[in-house]
């Protein structure tokens, strides 16, 4: 370094930055986002990253253009619309209700609002990691509860698994990647039995897609809860906005509401993405053929795996998770090579299994097509 005059150079960061904290943490890398019609992802068939294979609701689309027509200004950061259009739509006051950048955003906030660092925070494992991501920034330590044989978080061990430690417990339903659905009276139990001094976050991403199916209902058990609770949903899944980024919570209480009002970065949700969160919602049109599409691709999927000897887990969301007849990971790579992506998972045994994402009729006719290959010729 080229010492300036009157100013102290200063002593080398390599070692010290980031902290060891941060070092530490653990995190899948960023997932294969290449474009289908771009020229390095041609004809690629995005199966992994649960996305909706049909595009936004019209009229959520042109809410966001027209709102792109303001973008020399700031958004309104008081989210007033959006978090309108959300309490009547849940019974929720409004005071409750936040909105974050993707509910992932929100995940990690919640995190870093009840964690100190040494302390616990309880998770079914292998679940959607962010929210443990918010943990560990808080220098919180990850207690990984393995989930049950059916993909379902196992809410008794991991009711097991609280220490005086613990201030986060986070439940997962339908749960990702396993697609399990928490039955009411696991629910009730969790929320009877958290400590009070423990935040219950019930992520909900895939709420939406369980509502056809009498998933249970989270919220009016967990009205029941004196101590505090969170549910997080989101707009990338059933409302189809995973590129514009929007997702909610709903609170117990203001006080926890405006702890993540205060962590909320400002104007963190954009215009077209709070524009087009107000249409969708209202799109109930929409919504059902979303929901349409993906039972009837569950059933032609389902169906045909079936057929070729795998094992299906349970599940109501816009994925499939299943054991294949073979190693997933080879499996994986193989569909790959002939440009379909999934996910493998490490889960539930040294074979894995594979998170498809339920997508177009016609990516899901090439997926099978050469998933009954790849079988016979793993890579
Ligand atoms: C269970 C679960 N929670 C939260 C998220 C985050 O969603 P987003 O940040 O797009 O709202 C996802 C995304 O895949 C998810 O699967």
């Amino acid at each position: 370094m080229i010492p300036t005059p009157g100013i102290t150079p200063r002593r080398s960061c390599q070692m010290s930055l980031p902290t060891a904290r941060v070092r530490a943490i653990t995190f899948p890398p960023p997932p294969i986002t290449a474009e289908p019609d771009s020229p390095e992802g041609a004809g690629l068939a995005r199966l992994h990253l649960n996305e909706a294979p049909m595009g936004p609701s019209p009229k959520a689309l042109a809410a966001a253009v027209a709102a792109l027509a303001y973008a020399h200004r700031y958004p309104d950061h008081a989210a007033s619309e959006l978090i309108g259009r959300i309490a009547k739509a849940t019974g929720i006051a409004a005071d409750c209700i936040s909105v974050g950048n993707g509910s992932g955003e929100i995940l990690v906030a919640l995190a870093q609002m009840v964690t100190d660092p040494g302390d616990e925070a309880v998770f079914p494992a292998p679940t959607f990691p962010t929210c443990g991501k918010g943990a560990q920034i808080a220098g919180g330590r990850l207690i990984n509860v393995p989930l049950r044989a059916d993909g379902v978080n196992d809410v008794p061990a991991m009711l097991d698994a609280i220490t005086d430690r613990t201030r986060l417990f986070y439940l997962c339903t339908p749960n990702n990647p396993t697609g399990g659905i928490l039955p009411a009276e696991d629910l009730a139990l969790a929320a009877q039995k958290v400590p009070d001094d423990c935040l219950l976050v019930v992520d909900e991403a895939y709420f939406e897609f369980t509502t056809a199916q009498d998933g249970a209902d989270a919220l009016s058990i967990l009205r029941n809860r004196t101590a505090p609770w969170v549910v997080t949903r989101s707009f990338s899944k059933a409302y189809c906005l995973a590129g514009l980024r929007a997702g909610y919570a709903l609170c117990s209480s203001r006080e926890i509401c405006d702890a993540l009002w205060t962590l909320r970065p400002n104007f963190n949700i954009n215009r077209p993405a709070l524009a087009a969160a107000s249409a969708a919602l209202a799109d109930t049109e929409h919504l059902a053929a979303v929901l349409d599409h993906a039972n009837t691709e569950r059933a032609r999927l389902s169906g045909s795996l079936r057929a070729q000897g795998c094992k299906l887990f349970p599940g109501a969301t816009n994925f499939l998770t299943f054991q294949p007849t073979g190693n997933a990971n080879a499996i994986a790579a193989r569909l790959k090579e002939q440009d379909v992506v999934v996910q493998a998972l490490p889960w539930p045994d040294a074979d894995g299994s594979l998170r498809v994402t339920l997508g177009s009729r016609e990516e899901n006719d090439r997926f099978l097509a050469l998933y009954a290959s790849a079988v016979q010729d793993p890579a």
